[in-house]
């Protein structure tokens, strides 16, 4: 049995109003604390995220950013600088499929975003994973391998990070991996961290799985040995299978 603590975090992505936002949280808050067992994240779209963090404050669900730029300030219009997170969130998504893909982020520009993140106390999920072209060549292993490496490199803290592997064609499409599929890429990714950090680092970093995670599926992935969590984007929207899929993570540790 693993010692590591499960960590689901919901990505709202481009939805919810501050309104709406409050109103989910709020919907979802007292069963959201009974479920400590599991570390909780929402990752609230920035405009929200005062607000939001504000109404949890004094509970023990964290709050998240889905994006930052990795300098520390300057003339980079509609960014957000790591210490403008500072004290406001716990979390940080970095390098997103959906950042990757259509902002043109590549490993390097991840690679400053967990260092500035780290420099100011934030824990970053730092996604990775394949496209559908790259699985359908066999080209799984090589590219989660280089992502996770580029995303640790010359990283101190390693055991301060979240990884979250994400095969981006199993975001949004309603098709996730199998759970033993994605078991086995984790594995290799906890093996490479171990490389790259040494294995009881590796051995203490949670990883997450994230693409079209529901209640329905998820007690299959969070009882894998090497999946730690998730990081759910559709289904965090509603408060039912939010935390009825925290409920599921609680349930697979005791
Ligand atoms: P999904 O998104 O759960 O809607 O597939 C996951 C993500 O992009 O983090």
């Amino acid at each position: 049995m693993t010692s590591r603590k499960p960590i689901v975090a919901g990505n709202w992505k481009m939805n919810t109003t501050i309104a709406e936002g409050l109103a989910l949280v709020d919907e979802m808050l007292p069963r959201l604390q009974a479920l400590d067992a599991v570390e909780r994240v929402v990752c609230p779209p920035f405009v929200s995220l005062s607000a939001i963090a504000e109404r949890l404050r004094g509970t023990d669900v964290g709050v998240g950013a889905q994006n930052m730029h990795p300098e520390s300030r300057g003339a980079f219009t509609g960014e957000v600088a790591p210490a403008m997170l500072e004290g406001l969130v716990g979390y940080v998504i970095i390098g997103h499929s959906e950042r990757r893909q259509y902002f043109c982020e590549d490993d390097a520009f991840v690679n400053r975003k967990v260092q500035a993140a780290l420099g100011v106390g934030l824990v970053p999920i730092v996604c990775v994973g394949e496209t559908l072209e790259q699985n359908e060549r066999d080209e799984t292993e090589a590219v989660v391998t280089g992502q996770v490496r580029a995303a640790l490199d010359e990283v101190q803290h390693v055991s301060g990070v979240v990884i979250a592997y994400e095969p981006v064609w199993a975001i949004g499409t309603g098709r996730a991996a199998t759970p033993d599929g994605a078991n086995e890429t984790i594995g290799l990714i906890r093996r490479t961290i171990g490389t790259v950090a040494g294995e009881q680092t590796a051995g203490g970093v949670r990883i997450q799985y994230g693409g079209s995670v529901t209640p329905e599926n998820f007690a299959a992935f969070i009882a894998q040995p090497d999946i730690d969590g998730a990081l759910v984007g559709g289904a965090s929207l509603k408060a039912d299978s939010f935390v009825e899929i925290v409920r599921l993570a609680a349930a697979a540790r005791v």
